[in-house]
């Protein structure tokens, strides 16, 4: 039974009002308007299903096709996955960014093969006791692989949804994204319908990307135009409401590139389990030049060669970057962590991308 505080809440009985229309025309337009053709579209395998969703967090479609194909050909299966050394799933994820994604993957494919015999569990509920796989990506593997009856709730579906129902409620407040995700429960097709779901699902996303777009909605090709109340009320494009902005900041960091006289190899070494590039190989960083320097044995100390500094822009961090450079003996570094690695052995690396960019000679950003 419904319980009293739910029926009471306006956004979700408006969203039972219009539940039926909404599902209907969504799952409509998605088998002709929407994407049918994507890698990870046209499969119920949970492995392919969840390898996708995990890439597609933070990442846009254009830039997971070819990580998605390098991984699934090197890892065909979960059990795959779940064997590979750490550091060649760190390679193959190196240049996608949010570094522990690819930890907590790692993580998962070993959890699935110790807890669940290699299968993914078939529900929402216990994937979602699987590392990295939250609310709404254990919704989308679900929903997608067993036509299982349960919303997600992306930034996208954040927007469709706050708009269609004019919804006020700031999404900064956990209180109120819950009260949508309540309302986007009712919206789902009928239990059983597997079909419906898994399309209205993937509606949901497709209208999100290419229709109820964040600052130009198209509201004059949106499929459920008629019913919506943020169209309806004249600005669609003011919701969702969403006060806390992200506060940027920047950090300043320096890159020692020491190469090997033969002009063979650099010193890289293993970042920390936390903190940046965490779990990747890298140049030694240090938060200044004279850190830098206290480390390096006196004789190369006059040798150091200040580059040009570049820019590197994460999503909540400027990071300035200054290499310095020395041509080192390989027996001078003996003293300091890490190990020297020849330029054939760094794909096989997980590389930062602004790191591999540097060694290749072709920072992008140069600064002051
Ligand atoms: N973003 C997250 N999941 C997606 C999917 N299945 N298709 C396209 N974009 C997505």
């Amino acid at each position: 039974m419904r319980s009293a505080a739910t029926d009471a809440a306006p956004v979700v009985r408006q969203a039972r009002q219009c539940a039926d229309a909404f599902w209907l025309r969504l799952v409509t337009w998605q088998k002709t308007h929407g994407r049918s053709s994507l890698p990870w579209q046209n499969t119920r395998d949970p492995y392919r299903v969840w390898l996708s969703e995990i890439m597609l967090q933070q990442t846009q479609v254009s830039t997971v096709l070819g990580y998605y194909e390098r991984f699934l050909t090197r890892c065909p299966t979960v059990a795959d996955l779940a064997a590979a050394p750490e550091d060649e799933v760190m390679a193959l994820w190196s240049g996608l960014g949010y570094y522990s994604r690819a930890r907590n993957l790692h993580r998962c494919a070993q959890d699935v093969v110790a807890r669940f015999g290699g299968s993914f569990p078939y529900s929402a509920e216990l994937l979602q006791t699987l590392p990295g796989i939250g609310r709404s990506t254990a919704s989308a593997i679900a929903a997608f692989c067993f036509g299982e009856r349960v919303s997600i709730m992306d930034g996208n579906v954040k927007r469709v949804l706050s708009r269609l129902l004019a919804f006020e409620g700031d999404l900064a407040s956990t209180a109120n994204e819950k009260l949508l995700w309540k309302a986007a429960d009712e919206l789902l097709p009928p239990e059983g319908d597997t079909e419906a779901i898994s399309r209205y699902t993937q509606g949901l996303m497709d209208l999100g990307a290419t229709v109820c777009l964040p600052r130009q909605p198209q509201c004059l090709i949106c499929p459920v135009e008629a019913l919506c109340e943020g169209r309806r009320q004249g600005d669609p494009a003011r919701l969702p409401i969403k006060t806390r902005k992200l506060k940027r900041s920047a950090q300043s960091l320096w890159l020692l590139l020491a190469r090997s006289a033969d002009g063979e190899a650099v010193w890289l070494q293993k970042r920390p389990a936390s903190g940046i590039w965490s779990g990747l190989h890298a140049l030694p960083v240090f938060d200044s030049a004279e850190a830098l320097e206290a480390v390096m044995p006196e004789a190369l100390r006059p040798a150091l060669r200040h580059l040009p500094a570049f820019l590197h822009v994460l999503t909540h961090k400027d990071l300035h970057l200054h290499p310095v450079q020395v041509d080192a003996a390989r027996s001078d570094m003996a003293g300091l962590e890490g190990r020297w690695v020849a330029a054939e052995d760094w794909p096989a690396l997980g590389l930062p991308a602004p790191v591999r960019r540097l060694l290749e000679e072709r920072p992008t950003r140069i600064i002051g």
